[in-house]
């Protein structure tokens, strides 16, 4: 028997009630903030992946899904979504729009992880963009479109937290102070660390091992090492934010697993403790566009796991509205009842009503216990009698009240 692929699964269709939920909160959220769908191709060049993600990340480094193609392109199944956005923004010359240019996406992604609760290999993410604004009235923006859209979910007991890890000019000064500190430390390194000190010390600070997070607990913190650019920056938006009631709490060791992270960086957690909880993360990106190829433009966004949300959902027991059920059922006995139920149900959808057929040959027993599981509001029952009348009957799934019904006034009643 094949299977899924690990780290994958199939969305069946009592799942996708929590989907169209989450969906259309998407729409509503980017609506309400002024964000424009973009859909960008499931793969691209390999080489827009590590020149922005950052050859030294994990996502680069292990977790990319790359092959060659039959042209001998070196092509990657996007690991996250922010690059391409980057590249289409380049390539079509958004940058002569007016700005902010504000997209937004809902994409599958792929990074081979070790798979486990709340981690695949295929998942889903929705993101946002927000390009050509280096304001920190745009963070705090982009901040509260993230936490609004959780609450308008029904998500609660949420944390929000908030670092700086500076800019192109004052990151180099910290990270020499920072390499200084953990070489001290390198005998009590775990040896993932010991090979991240040269390469991307801030990841350092991320080490989820507990002696790791013993050293972190004492590292030296990026906001004491901002320039005055990023120190004002930064406290300007905890001033929007605390004007915005936004209830964060700066957390001096919150780094990102992307490298192209400038200045701001956040992500919302689940209070709960547990190692896979953060529903979404995001930052200032304000080099990658010029790194890309393109004059230089600030850029902020953020991206949450649909997953993740569906498991937090289901955590803390959020109702969530059913999808909308078909409203007639069609059952009929012998042959004749089944010619007049093809024509019924079509002039009825035809009349803009949901009509599911049930299969021919089933007893009428067999045929009600479909509509039961169906939930549909009313079955229509025929016989050979009802077709030789120009009748029906129409039954009530909630009362099982039955009515006869002339065919001519079926339209009316039902709507
Ligand atoms: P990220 O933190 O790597 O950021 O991913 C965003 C979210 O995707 C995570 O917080 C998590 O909810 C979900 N996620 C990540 N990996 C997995 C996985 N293996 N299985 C299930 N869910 C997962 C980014 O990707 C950035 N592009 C976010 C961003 C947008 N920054 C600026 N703009």
């Amino acid at each position: 028997m094949y299977q899924a692929p690990r780290g994958t699964s199939d969305i069946l269709p009592d799942e996708q009630v929590y989907w169209y939920y989450i969906k259309q909160q998407v729409a509503d959220s980017c609506q309400r903030y002024g964000y424009q769908r973009i859909d960008t191709p499931l793969f691209e060049d390999s080489r827009l992946f590590s020149r922005s993600v950052g050859e030294e990340t994990d996502i680069v480094d292990k977790e990319m899904y790359t092959f060659k193609d039959k042209g001998g392109n070196q092509l990657t199944l996007r690991p996250e979504g922010t690059a391409s956005v980057c590249r289409a923004y380049v390539e079509h010359g958004m940058y002569n729009l007016p700005q902010p240019v504000k997209l937004y996406y809902l994409a599958p992604i792929f990074r081979y992880e070790r798979p486990q609760a709340g981690r695949f290999r295929q998942h889903y993410q929705f993101g946002y963009e927000a390009f050509g604004d280096d304001d920190s009235s745009l963070d705090a923006e982009v901040i509260d479109m993230a936490w609004q859209f959780f609450r308008a979910l029904g998500l609660n007991s949420l944390l929000l937290k908030l670092n700086s890890i500076g800019c192109k000019e004052c990151r180099p000064n910290y990270l020499a102070v920072l390499r200084d500190y953990y070489t001290k430390h390198t005998g009590e390194l775990c040896p993932d660390c010991k090979a991240r000190l040269a390469r991307n010390p801030l990841r350092l600070l991320d080490c989820k091992r507990p002696s790791c997070q013993q050293i972190a607990r004492l590292a030296p913190k990026s906001v004491n090492y901002l320039c005055p650019q990023c120190e004002a920056h930064f406290s300007q938006l905890k001033k929007h934010l605390g004007r915005l009631g936004l209830p964060f709490t700066v957390d001096n060791y919150l780094v990102r697993g992307l490298d192209y992270y400038t200045r701001t960086v956040f992500e919302i957690q689940p209070e709960v403790e547990g190692g896979q909880s953060t529903l979404g993360g995001g930052g200032r990106y304000d080099s990658l566009i010029e790194e890309l190829g393109g004059s230089p433009t600030p850029a902020i966004g953020f991206a949450a796991g649909i997953e993740r949300i569906i498991l937090n959902l289901k955590r803390q027991g959020v109702v969530i509205p059913p999808l909308p059920k078909p409203k007639v059922c069609m059952a009929h006995i012998g042959d004749i009842a089944a010619e007049e139920a093809i024509r019924l149900a079509a002039t009825l959808r035809r009349a803009g009503i949901s009509v599911v057929a049930t299969s021919s040959g089933k007893s009428l027993k067999a045929q009600l216990r479909q509509a039961n599981t169906l939930q549909v509001s009313y079955t229509i029952i025929i016989g050979k009698q009802e077709v030789e009348a120009g009748t029906v009957v129409l039954r009530d799934m909630a009362t099982s009240e039955q009515q006869i019904v002339p065919v001519d006034q079926l339209l009316e009643q039902l709507s």
